[in-house]
């Protein structure tokens, strides 16, 4: 018959605890196994082999013949002593205290009637049946060994990219310049590292992307922001100021819309060789265009000379599905590599197998333009929506 009293777990949870609390005081000795197992109805052995865990954990001394004896755990002001919710000062790094000092912004609790906030994609417009099929093939192509991949990225995710960049984007490189991270996030933090030094200045958009320019701080940046416009960043401002990197959005200005013109194009890449500073290209969401046909982006102009080019699938899949990919001189490539392994040693590769079968397939630039349309007709609504409204006021 299987005993009712409790198992050696639960024995085991219950001493430990009230050791750790102090209820049994250093060198005080624990009842027998036998009288222990008899008071609480259940074998010897299941006594045994709590106080055999609880012996292997230094709680408690056993010998052979002699009674179990309490072993000094902790000393009484350390178990005393209050949990700090808070590190002392000295103990974060300069650039934890700059993020401490920075604090994430609360996402809002109550859900609104209309729902305008930036950065989600509607769960319907994600091509579910499309990425399943293409995890499972990438997951029926598994090696046996499960190895780490390439830092920089899965090549045929690479040569992919290369493909698409060129079909998509008139952007033409060489699949090794092309580094695979976890959004643009990463991409973003990873020029921070390698091209910033605390107190070195960046230019920003004024107004700009705020998770770019909290990177930037973070690092220790001199933050300079640079007034936008309908034509984008007013490059003209940029005379006589030194900075080491300017984070731009020329496509489609973030938050103004607005798109680079191609004067401030010549003038920003005219600086930044003068400055040699490097300029980070958020190539964010060029795939939505409705009414002119996606902007070419600044690093073909500039013939990839001081300037980084960062996509990210984020806006054409899922934000939730962290991948991006840098564009790099190659001169540049061996530390991004070196720095992408340090952090993370690379990216998801089964999520790098799927992405490029989509994109060797096809599949992915079908579904940006299924999802365009959808998106063009939603734009639609809204713009007559405001007209109509606009018109009855
Ligand atoms: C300007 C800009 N860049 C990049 C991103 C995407 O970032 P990630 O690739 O890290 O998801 C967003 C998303 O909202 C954005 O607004």
């Amino acid at each position: 018959m299987k005993s009712r009293g409790p198992g050696a777990r639960q024995i085991y949870e219950a001493l430990r605890t009230q050791i750790l609390a102090g209820t049994y005081q250093t060198g005080s000795a624990l009842p027998s196994s036998r009288a222990l197992a008899s008071e609480l109805g259940v074998a010897r052995a299941t006594v045994t082999a709590a106080y055999e865990q609880l012996s292997a954990e230094g709680f408690i001394s056993s010998r052979q013949g002699a009674r179990a004896e309490v072993v000094a755990v902790i000393d009484r002001q350390e178990r005393s002593a209050p949990r700090q919710p808070m590190p002392a000062p000295g103990q974060l790094s300069r650039y934890g205290e700059r993020l401490a000092q920075r604090p994430a912004a609360a996402l809002p609790v109550d859900q609104p009637a209309l729902d305008f906030r930036y950065g989600d994609l509607a769960a319907s417009d994600f091509p579910a049946m499309m990425w399943r099929r293409a995890i499972l093939g990438a997951l029926a192509q598994r090696p046996e060994r499960l190895s780490y991949g390439d830092p920089a990225g899965s090549h045929r995710l690479r040569l992919a990219l290369q493909a698409y960049l060129w079909r998509a984007r008139t952007l033409r490189c060489e699949a090794e310049q092309i580094i695979i991270v976890s959004g643009s996030q990463q991409g973003l933090d990873l020029c921070a590292r390698l091209l910033l030094d605390p107190g070195d200045s960046v230019v920003v958009e004024d107004p700009c992307y705020p998770m770019a320019r909290d990177i930037f701080a973070a690092a220790g940046g001199e933050v300079l922001p640079v007034a936008a416009d309908q034509d984008g960043l007013d490059a003209a401002r940029l005379a006589g100021v030194k900075a080491r990197l300017a984070y731009v959005t020329p496509s489609h200005q973030f938050p103004l819309g607005s798109i680079l013109s191609i004067a401030r194009r010549h003038r920003l890449l005219a600086w930044a060789q003068a400055a040699d500073a490097y300029l980070i290209e958020d190539d964010y969401d060029s795939e939505y265009r409705y009414d002119i046909n996606p902007v070419p982006p600044l690093y073909g102009l500039g013939a990839g000379q001081n300037v980084i080019y960062l996509g990210t699938v984020s806006k054409t899949l899922s934000p939730t599905m962290r991948l991006g990919y840098l564009v790099i001189t190659p001169g540049l490539v061996p530390v991004f590599t070196r720095a992408k392994q340090i952090m993370d040693r690379h990216s998801p590769a089964l999520e790098q197998d799927a992405l490029a079968t989509l994109l060797e397939s096809g599949a992915y630039e079908r579904h940006i333009r299924r999802i365009r349309r959808r998106m063009a007709e939603r734009r639609g609504t809204l713009l007559d929506a405001l007209k109509l409204n606009s018109a009855t006021k």
